[in-house]
């Protein structure tokens, strides 16, 4: 029977330092969150670990897994080399001898040019180390290499179990679980290598968006009545099929409403454990109600891909690259051999409907996609493939045309794009640097970044040839020098690195309907908009309608109706009445001389005195009809709209959804401000190795609204079983987080202080 044991400590060294203990995963060096330096972690290291390995029987096999290692690993067995992998992305097993072995992993962190993605400039980084889990496993002489599980919406399951070899083994039991009830047992004798079973499972449930149906599948290898090894996989039964009027999920049309990831964090790069890997796959499905992720531009975290398939969180899976294609037939065999781990590695998983095999925006390259495509449906016939391009008319050897459109136009016709008019097609990116913003940019930045958003997600909805829109990106990422704002980062998120939202992210999580949502555009200070003009005010929700009030006046009922986003689901809600009945009420007005006097000024707020014709005419009609002078003109202004240098309105939004009050939001003066904090998990199971919870501080004022200008040093201390994660943020742009790593099991206190806004305390347990 196998054993599988995770290996977590492990001797460490490299030039210029002692070796030391570490714990897997592992990074060479660790980072700060911007103007960082990609040489910091490009060295060559050694990690070092002494197994001893008496076999429990004759024959037993060991060999080690190692998750990924970045970026060239050489293995070596008692100073033998028994291995080399070149790539960090994907998983290699290696076999090793019995007795008293010492391994040494030879790790290169370099950025060696006949390695994928290397070879040219590519827009993020890959830092370096044993970054992803190694494990031990022991088995017997013969043992089950691979399970290829092809489960259809009809219901009918086929399985491939892929042996180490066909000799002194009897027959294989294929057992189909849900949760942990056996429903199918199937036997099967062994006469070959590759062993095929198949069934049809009626009773089965589909694994669909909303209720992700898994099952386990486990295959036990019998000589006789002895078992010989057990192995298992996830899996669902469900269709994907990109077509040319969309994309369809058990033959139901699913709009793809998506953002690409980058694997990296703060301070440890890619080397963060499972914890925060399943935490960016619920921040996408459960708070920003996307339904499509693309792991851009390389495999990622089996912790990731398992949590996409627990939530209904459907996965566009690409090889590593970016733009260009390496030199020599080393690069482009890589290439083939990624395409290759990638699948084998991922083929089970339910959530991922499509694989990318084209380096992400490279050029057109026949001899090599055509092997790409081929390997990869010869690996996996049941999915299509991608190929990411950003340029019209390219060669489609692909079966769905992904385009990253920045056009802003804001989509382009597909037709423009793609010459076969048949071909599915996809928007794999877009907004990205056409527009970076960052989390504490002025509000007028922010709102324009959150409309691009929405304008595209919205044009792609409408859209009969567009599967689907990807937006570049879920969150802002470190990058090379020749990207990014200078700081090596680029500020494409619609969260910022911490996973801390923008306002762009209200645009997707308005999109759902499983928790309420209303974030305005505005603070209606007027002092943060050149001339004082407040411009256009938009409320991002999912609210049936929002009541607004002006120092507790009801100024209108807005309902979410809006001609340019007719086909969001939840379109953003155009706040174009600040003035309500005042100008009747206060200024004797007729109704309609207010109505016409209220357009004039509401637009004065938008374009100042440059207004457009037709509000000049309008303006034109309020002087002749009611004599109103352009300075009382200014005056009315002032008193209903702009508010300039008199007592501070206060403004409130009231959100409801199916008759009940669901969202508040007030806006006046910043008072009392506070530090408050909240950990992503109260309970942290430790299961193999490490974990890294997250905290989330922000500055809130008494409204409850973050304060988007706060800055000031942060003093964290922890009790319990738990270190900081590298040296502590500061608040920037109101908010911080803080990583915490697991050292033990029980109770767990991080108590975190700012001299301007005092101090909070947060708990969890490690269990
Ligand atoms: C794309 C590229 C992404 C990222 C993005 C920035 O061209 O595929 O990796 O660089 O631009 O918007």
């Amino acid at each position: 029977m196998r054993i599988v044991e995770f290996l977590d400590d492990w001797y460490f060294s490299c030039v210029g330092h002692n070796e030391e203990l570490v714990k897997i995963p592992h990074t060479h060096a660790h980072m700060p969150s911007n103007y960082l330096d990609e040489l910091a972690y490009q060295f060559k290291s050694v990690y070092r670990k002494h197994l001893s390995l008496a076999p429990r029987f004759k024959g037993e096999r060991f060999f080690l897994t190692f998750d990924g290692v970045a970026n060239s690993a050489k293995v070596y067995a008692n100073d033998e080399l028994i291995f080399h992998h070149e790539g960090g992305y994907t998983p290699f097993e290696v076999e090793i001898p019995c007795g008293e072995v010492e391994i040494k992993v030879e790790v290169d962190g370099s950025e060696l040019a006949h390695i994928p993605p290397f070879g040219g400039v590519i827009d993020y980084l890959t830092y370096a180390g044993m970054y992803r889990e190694v494990y031990l496993k022991r088995v017997s002489p013969v043992y089950i290499e691979d399970i290829f599980v092809r489960a259809s919406a009809s219901k009918v399951l086929d399985v491939e179990v892929t042996l180490s070899s066909a000799t002194s083994v009897d027959k294989i039991e294929v057992l189909v679980c849900h949760e942990l009830q056996v429903i199918r047992a199937i036997a099967a004798e062994v006469f070959d290598k590759k062993v095929q079973v198949n069934t049809i499972i009626e009773q089965a449930h589909l694994w669909e968006l909303e209720h992700p149906y898994l099952y386990t599948l486990e295959v036990r290898l019998k000589k006789g009545e002895d078992l010989v090894d057990i192995a298992s996989t996830t899996f669902g039964f469900r269709d994907a099929q990109f077509r040319s009027d969309g994309f369809y999920l058990n033959d139901k049309l699913v709009k793809l409403v998506g953002l690409n990831r980058h694997q990296c964090y703060p301070g440890v790069g890619d080397a963060m454990p499972r914890l925060l890997q399943v935490r960016d796959a619920e921040i996408l499905k459960q708070e920003l109600g996307v339904n499509i992720v693309r792991t851009s531009h390389y495999p990622q975290s089996k912790h990731f891909l398992n949590r996409c398939d627990e939530l209904g969180l459907l996965v566009f899976e690409e090889i590593p690259g970016w733009q260009h294609i390496g030199e020599g037939e080393a690069w482009r065999n890589l290439t083939l051999q990624n395409v290759r781990d990638m699948i084998l590695r991922d083929r089970n998983h339910p959530s991922i409907v499509i694989w990318g095999v084209r380096i992400n925006e490279s050029p057109d390259c026949e001899e090599l996609y055509a092997k790409t495509n081929a390997l990869a449906h010869e690996l996996d016939p049941t999915r299509q493939t991608g190929g990411v391009r950003n340029f019209a008319k390219s060669q489609l050897l692909e079966d769905v045309y992904t385009f990253n459109d920045f056009s802003n136009a804001p989509l382009l016709s597909p037709k423009k794009v793609c010459q076969d008019l048949k071909a599915p097609y996809l928007v794999s990116e877009h907004t990205g640097h056409m527009y970076p913003t960052k989390r504490y940019d002025d509000e007028a930045h922010r709102l324009e970044h959150a409309m691009r958003h929405a304008k595209i997600i919205n044009r792609m909805m409408e859209s009969k040839r567009i599967s689907g829109a990807i937006g570049w990106c879920l969150f802002d990422y470190p990058t090379h020098g020749d990207f990014g704002s200078g700081d090596q980062m680029c500020y494409h998120g619609v969260l910022d690195f911490n996973r801390i939202p923008k306002l762009a992210a209200s645009v997707y999580a308005s999109q759902q309907d499983e928790i309420p949502v209303m974030e305005v555009g505005t603070s209606f200070d007027i002092g943060e908009h050149p001339g004082g003009l407040l411009g256009p005010i938009y409320v991002f929700t999912n609210c049936d309608y929002v009541n607004f009030y002006k120092n507790d006046v009801l100024i209108k009922v807005f309902h979410p109706k809006h001609s340019e986003f007719k086909a969001l689901r939840h379109p953003p809600i155009l706040i174009d009445d600040l003035i309500g009945e005042a100008l009747e009420i206060g200024e004797g007005m007729s109704k309609w001389d207010a109505n016409n006097v209220k357009k004039v000024l509401m637009a004065s707020s938008v374009h100042g005195m440059d207004l457009p014709l037709r509000y000049k005419l309008r303006m034109a009609v309020a002087i002749l009809r009611y004599g109103i002078s352009i300075e009382e003109g200014i005056n009315l202004y002032a008193k209903y709209v702009g508010n300039w240098g008199g007592t501070r309105t206060v403004y409130r939004f009231e959100g409801y959804k199916g008759g009940a009050m669901v969202k508040t939001k007030t806006f006046g003066n910043v008072r009392n401000p506070k530090l408050v904090a909240k950990v992503d998990y109260e309970v942290v199971p430790v299961y193999e190795t490490y974990e890294v919870n997250r905290i989330v501080v922000q500055v809130l004022c008494e409204n409850g609204n973050v304060l988007p200008y706060a800055f000031d040093n942060l003093e964290v201390s922890v009790l319990g079983p738990i270190e900081l994660v590298g040296p502590v943020q500061s608040l920037v742009g109101g908010a911080a987080a803080i990583y915490v790593k697991t050292t033990g099991k029980g109770n767990a206190d991080v108590i975190i202080k700012s001299s301007q806004f005092g101090t909070c305390e947060v708990e969890f347990t490690i269990i």
